[in-house]
């Protein structure tokens, strides 16, 4: 079976489909979102719809439990931009997407061998920028998930693709930095974590749309950037109003 996993698509439906199209290219037979579906671009409701309907498997990721907080009356911890784009996603959004999305669990367990988180397995809001912070959260991947299925898991939220394994008899931790097509084989007795990056706002200094996709009978895992239509993306946020930001750290990846 093999699992296409990818993150943070935040409303990018341009992103979005060039990732689903891909997944359709090489046969992907199942589809996980590690959350953040919604907030930044302009298709909160195209997106939402899009994954409902190819059965994406999805969790929530921050941007959705801000909705869930905005709902509730408490203030988002957001910085002002994404304040602004998620009230826009808030009152854009169809009654029916909305709930779907609250709906979402905070973390699943896919094919009884892997999870899928969207910060990390002890905080769904920490970000994981190097193998001093991954150190952590294998931590808590070991010690609170029983195996097989802490051997592997996904995680977005930073939105740059990133490669860790751990090793449980002396306890490093390697990092490794990814490239488009870059291969990596899962091996019997360590644990790995790996960054799927971003559909919808790449940070990684490429302007693209990256995923994942791993064989689960080979047990190997390669990475795919793609290009995508971002222009189209930037047109329909400056449409929208959202702060222009929002559309030009699309062209740079940040
Ligand atoms: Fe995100």
């Amino acid at each position: 079976m093999r699992y296409a996993v990818f993150s943070d698509i935040h409303a990018n439906l341009e992103g979005l489909m060039a990732v689903l199209e891909k997944c359709e290219q090489v046969e992907a037979d199942a589809l996980v979102c590690c959350g953040d579906i919604i907030g930044y671009c302009a298709d909160p409701n195209a997106c939402v719809e899009l994954v409902r309907k190819k059965g994406v498997r999805c969790i929530q990721g921050n941007h959705e439990r801000g909705l869930r907080d905005l709902g509730e009356g408490r203030a988002p911890n957001m910085n002002p931009v994404a304040m602004e784009a998620l009230a826009f996603t808030r009152e854009v959004l169809e009654a029916e997407n909305l709930a779907w999305l609250l709906s979402l669990p905070h973390e699943a367990e896919i094919g009884g061998f892997f999870h899928v988180f969207h910060g990390s397995p002890s905080d769904p809001d920490e970000y994981i920028f190097d193998a001093f912070e991954a150190a952590y959260a294998f931590k808590a991947l070991v010690n609170e998930y029983p195996p097989p299925g802490n051997m592997l898991c996904f995680i977005g939220h930073t939105h740059v693709c990133a490669a860790y394994a751990f090793d449980p008899v002396n306890h490093r931790v390697a990092e490794q930095k990814v490239r488009d097509g870059d291969l990596f084989a899962i091996k019997p007795g360590a644990h790995y974590m790996f960054n799927v990056g971003s559909c919808g706002q790449y940070r990684g200094g490429l302007p693209v749309a990256t995923f994942c996709l791993l064989d689960g009978d080979e047990m190997t895992l390669e990475y795919h950037f793609l290009e995508y239509d971002l222009r189209s993306c930037q047109r329909k946020v400056i449409a929208a109003g959202l702060p222009s930001i929002l559309a030009q750290r699309l062209s740079l990846g940040q």
